[in-house]
């Protein structure tokens, strides 16, 4: 039983220029034809379940997430297999996330089971704008939230705006990224908001990213907040370190995303002979260990980059360092075709992450 009332458009695509747009869609370039909104106020509740037409927004110009900022999101993506079934992973992981963040910038929480049926229903409804898993394509998904509420006072908002979007999706990263070690900037502090998937975060990497493409960087990688010392994740992703004594070493979390990727890869890494660590990592640590060779290979995983290997680094100490012979590493390499294998049902799915739409 469909929870979301449809109104279905009166301008579909055609099909030609959904295929067309399906041969090089590269990301966030082309939308499916609706979207799935829920709206909520605060004594009422969430209101009725609707897929409707893609469209523009009206908003009023005092709605306060324009001024202060009060978004959440989530990414994730949805799999055409070889025999045409369509299938998503681990979404209620990206439902409980969302909870979380919600409650982190002080917004409406979305039952889970709401944020699982949007998504669901909005990729029935258009599984034709699902790629075939060519070149890892796949339909990425965008739920949001927003604080609808026109008032400008300083405090949480009392209507809220939930909504899914989607865009078929390319690799988000064609090549290989080095990473700049800013001594500048920070994205996140103990307390603050790195652990909630808000607007924010992001509006505030940018200009880090800049300053990276000056040094010759794909992106950043970001560090603790007090001493610079410690690594964080880079860029819109976690961050991954092999070690020549087969470790899989990643940051703990506390003030980073717990990515879905990175909690996915972890639990692989013992079929890959890796043990997976979480601990704190010293930017020094990673240096000397690029240097000498214990550190061979490193890696970013996040849903829309998936597993993206992580050439060398830039710093204005250390100034620039190659990791290895500055080629993928074989484990890196491994790790990402399992995890895509798995997602696109070519390989066995052992924890049960995907789920049939
Ligand atoms: C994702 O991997 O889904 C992300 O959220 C990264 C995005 C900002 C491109």
């Amino acid at each position: 039983m469909a929870m979301f009332s449809l109104t279905r458009t009166t301008t579909p695509t055609s099909d030609a220029a959904r295929l067309a747009a399906l041969a090089d869609p590269g990301f966030g370039r082309y939308y499916v034809d609706h979207m799935a909104i829920i709206d909520y106020q605060a004594g009422d509740g969430w209101q009725e379940p609707r897929i409707v037409p893609m469209s523009e927004w009206a908003l009023h110009p005092a709605a306060a997430v324009l001024h202060y900022g009060q978004e959440i999101f989530e990414g994730l993506k949805a799999y055409r297999r070889d025999d045409d079934s369509v299938w998503l992973f681990r979404p209620e992981r990206n439902a409980a996330r969302f909870v979380q963040s919600a409650k982190r910038m002080g917004m409406a929480v979305l039952p889970e089971e709401l944020f699982l049926a949007s998504v669901n229903e909005l990729v029935e409804l258009e599984r034709d704008w699902v790629p075939v898993g060519e070149n890892e394509q796949s339909l990425y998904l965008r739920p949001f939230m927003i604080a609808s509420e026109p008032y400008l006072g300083v405090r949480e908002a009392n209507t809220y705006r939930f909504a899914v979007i989607a865009t078929p999706a390319g690799p988000y990263y064609s090549e290989p990224v080095k990473l700049w070690i800013t001594p500048n900037y920070t994205r996140a502090a103990p307390g603050g908001t790195g652990t909630a998937k808000c607007g924010g975060n992001y509006a505030a990497s940018l200009v880090a990213t800049q300053e990276a493409a000056a040094n010759g960087c794909g992106q950043v990688l970001w560090t603790d907040g007090a001493e610079h010392k410690w690594v964080e994740e880079c860029g819109t992703m976690n961050i991954m370190f092999v070690t020549d004594d087969g470790q899989l070493l990643t940051p703990s979390l506390g003030s980073i995303l717990a990515g879905v990727t990175r909690e996915s890869i972890l639990a692989l890494a013992a079929e890959h002979g890796l043990e997976a660590v979480e601990r704190p990592i010293s930017v020094d640590e990673v240096l000397d260990g690029v240097e000498s060779g214990r550190i061979p290979e490193v890696f970013a995983c996040g849903t829309a980059a998936v597993v993206t290997p992580i050439t060398g680094f830039n710093s204005p100490d250390r100034g620039v360092q190659t990791v290895a012979d500055g080629t993928p590493g074989t484990k890196t390499r491994e790790i990402r075709q399992h995890l895509v294998d798995i997602q696109f049902g070519r390989a066995e799915d052992k924890f049960g992450w995907t789920r049939k739409v």
